[in-house]
């Protein structure tokens, strides 16, 4: 069972709610966000990136920021904590106006799946977007040259792979029932026809 030993808001809301929860998983560069913007644009779902709530975290210039900071530059996994507290926090706050859920970069342990679907809801399904490492260093590669993000240079790129691979298999593993994978080698119009598929048969 997973730790849920912290603070956390009442999620009893977000419980009751019943609509579509969409986990979007994918190495580093993989097109997650890319993606998730064309889901947002045709179907009006809440997109939440645990990377860009991160972000504004570090951004804030608080303590914690700080520490995330550090822990991000390093390619490494934010404590499960931080990300489920700002991931509850920022989904009861759109609750009144969502449609559904797409969550970007989560989970990226089992023990996040675990800990999500334990104290928020089950997930209705997991988007995987498959591409091979030399492609995802290639896109960040070119992403950085205009990003700003402090970890899109070749030393934290090679790390996030790693945390990546070292994680993300039993994942898809002990989700398998729900998971659509898709490579992400191909255009992004080609590979959202494929995303759209997938969340058209969860809606009927
Ligand atoms: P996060 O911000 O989620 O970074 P990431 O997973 O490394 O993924 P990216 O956002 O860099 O890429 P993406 O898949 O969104 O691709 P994009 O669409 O931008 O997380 C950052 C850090 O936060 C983590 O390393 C960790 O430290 C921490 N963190 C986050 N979540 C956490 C969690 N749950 N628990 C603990 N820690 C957590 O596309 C990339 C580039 O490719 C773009 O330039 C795009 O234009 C281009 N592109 C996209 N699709 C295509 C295509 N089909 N063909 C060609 N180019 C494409
Ligand atoms: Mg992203």
């Amino acid at each position: 069972m997973a730790n849920l030993d912290f603070d956390m808001p009442d999620t009893t809301p977000l419980k009751n709610a019943g609509i579509p929860i969409i986990w979007v998983l994918g190495g580093p560069g993989s097109g997650k966000g890319t993606q998730c913007d064309k889901i947002v644009e045709k179907y009006g779902f809440t997109h939440i990136s645990t990377g860009d709530l991160l972000r504004a975290d570090v951004a804030s210039g608080s303590d914690r920021g700080k520490a995330l900071e550090q822990v991000m530059k390093e390619g490494q996994l934010v404590s499960s904590k931080v990300v489920m507290g700002l991931l509850a926090e920022r989904m009861l706050m759109e609750l009144i106006k969502s449609k559904g859920y797409l969550i970007d970069g989560y989970p990226r342990e089992l023990a996040q799946g675990e800990q999500f679907e334990q104290l928020i809801s089950p997930c209705k399904l997991v988007l995987y977007f498959e591409a091979s490492d030399d492609t995802l260093v290639k896109r960040l590669l070119h992403r950085a040259l205009s990003s700003g993000r402090e970890d899109d240079n070749e030393e934290t790129i090679k790390k996030r792979l790693n945390t990546f691979h070292s994680n993300n298999d039993p994942i898809v593993q002990a989700y398998k029932d729900k998971t659509k994978s898709i490579s992400a080698e191909d255009t992004p119009e080609n590979i959202f026809s494929q995303v759209v598929q997938s969340i058209d048969a969860i809606l009927t």
